[in-house]
């Protein structure tokens, strides 16, 4: 935005934006990256004043930021642009009160972020603009999930495509902030070596895994309606799959590189009716240990329903119809509870046409997205001495190590920036979303349609043993 601008925040006393946003905008704020005159206001219903809010917030920012990264007087220089706004966002008259609040600001470029409920953006947009509080200097941001199925998603598109124009809407999905993410883009658009082998004849299967050792923590009253498959894999995994399967675009901008994803989820062949069981894993977690700790099965958790049959994990065989991918299984896993935190992307090539060497295994590649940043190749390689004896060999990318000097981004700091900044590059479009939800909603509709519950799997394993016979019965198995 060329005129001065600010931002609210719908939610500002919930997690994300506790946990998340303020420390990323924190951080923004002490490397000079915010605009010298932005102001930050925090909305939600809560009875707090300016004062108490900045407590609120300086007790979460000392939790979440680095101690070596956070001293006083760089945070009373942030605390300065902190501002609450104590409202019901759930009614319409309150608007009139934020327009008074606001008063002056309103000639100011405003980027309004709804870390709130899904089911709360369509009506808070529509009072923005019954407020007089829209015009074309107004930037907004959804988090995902952007609602529960197709048709959610797409009246909450409509609504909030009826007050702003699809280029001043920002749809989160902070995995394609990690910089672990981009550097895929960069790996596979800036090598020329990747290119020829990046195809079904080389590779024979990729794996995206992500899993978490949390539960659902304070957000059970959310997960329990929503589960793995729409918090997890309808987003964050199909968004590191589209970057892993699209073509080359042909420009880094937004358009040409979200042209590109959503033809890769167009081309997803569709998964329903029996084929659901075969394709499918659902898990849910029982009681187990973490960490030496004992942890309590799902559906004791803090607002969960005590018989829910909501999936903690989910697996997939996913497959691409279209020239480079045909035949090739993408398997999609991510689960809450598992014995480690780990995101990667496992490009599994075939083995060579013809073995010479006893011992030969097939080259791999592994992208790691947490919790190190990593890039490591495996190759064949001879073990010194006498004899040709294989051995398997890495090439190894920290990129902690190999960029020491430079502090590792969050990924919202970085889509903070770029909402700032008016770049949609990294953001979801809304033909995007809406092609995930097709792809996703006959899986679900399959689990309702053959009563499918979900497999318990002990706390801190790596999920349900059918998610592993997902791979075993064609011959291959999970990285682990
Ligand atoms: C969020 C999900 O989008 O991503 C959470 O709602 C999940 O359930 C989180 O824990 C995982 O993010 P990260 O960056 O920790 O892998």
């Amino acid at each position: 935005m060329n005129i001065p601008c600010d931002m609210l925040v719908f939610g500002g006393t919930g997690d994300l934006a506790l946990h998340k946003l303020l420390p990323a905008l924190y951080h923004l704020h002490r490397d000079s990256r915010l605009p010298a005159d932005m102001r930050i206001l925090a909305l939600a219903r809560n009875n707090l004043n300016r004062g108490s809010y900045c407590a609120m917030a300086e007790k979460h920012c000392r939790v979440q930021v680095a101690r070596a990264d956070f001293d006083l007087t760089t945070w009373q220089s942030f605390a300065e642009r902190l501002d609450y706004f104590a409202m019901d966002l759930a009614q319409s008259a309150e608007f009139g009160r934020l327009n008074k609040k606001l008063g002056d600001a309103c000639q100011r470029g405003r980027i309004y972020y709804m870390a709130t409920a899904p089911d709360l953006f369509a009506g808070i947009s529509a009072n923005l603009a019954i407020a007089g509080l829209t015009d074309s200097n107004t930037r907004i941001v959804v988090e995902k999930p952007i609602g529960h199925s197709l048709e959610s998603a797409k009246e909450i598109n409509a609504a909030i495509g009826s007050v702003f124009s699809e280029p001043q809407v920002f749809r989160i999905d902070h995995y394609l902030g990690k910089e672990t993410v981009q550097n895929l883009m960069a790996l596979r658009f800036a090598n020329a070596l990747f290119e020829p082998v990046w195809r079904a004849g080389h590779i024979d299967h990729v794996q995206i895994t992500v899993s978490e050792t949390l539960g659902v923590e304070n957000r059970g009253a959310y997960y329990d309606h929503s589960g793995a498959m729409r918090d997890m894999l309808q987003n964050h995994l199909l968004q590191l799959l589209c970057l892993v399967a699209m073509e080359a675009p042909v420009r880094f901008d937004a358009e040409a590189v979200r042209n590109e994803k959503v033809k890769i989820l167009q081309a997803l062949k569709p998964i329903s009716g029996l084929d659901v069981q075969d394709k499918t894993v659902r898990g849910q977690y029982a009681a187990g240990k973490i960490g030496g700790q004992e942890v309590p099965a799902y559906y004791f958790e803090k607002n969960v329903d005590n018989d829910s049959d909501t999936e903690t994990f989910v697996a997939v065989q996913a497959e691409i119809d279209n020239w480079r991918w045909a035949g090739v299984p993408f398997y999609l896993r991510t689960g809450k509870r598992m014995a480690k935190k780990c995101s990667e992307i496992v490009i599994q090539f075939k083995p060579v046409p013809h073995r010479l060497f006893e011992g030969s295994q097939a080259n791999r590649l592994l992208i790691r997205l947490q919790p190190e940043e990593r890039i490591s190749l495996q190759l064949m390689g001879k073990s010194p001495g006498k004899g040709m004896r294989l051995t398997p060999i890495e090439l190894d990318l920290n990129l902690a190590q190999v960029f020491p000097q430079n502090r590792r981004w969050d990924a919202y700091e970085r889509l903070l920036l770029d909402v700032i900044e008016g770049d949609s590059t990294l953001f979801m479009r809304r033909d995007e979303v809406e092609a995930a939800w097709s792809w996703i909603d006959p899986i679900i509709k399959g689990w309702h349609e053959s009563y499918q519950t979900p497999r318990p799997y002990p706390a801190g394993s790596n999920g349900p043993e059918q998610a592993q016979s997902l791979l075993e019965l064609a011959g291959r198995e999970w990285h682990d």
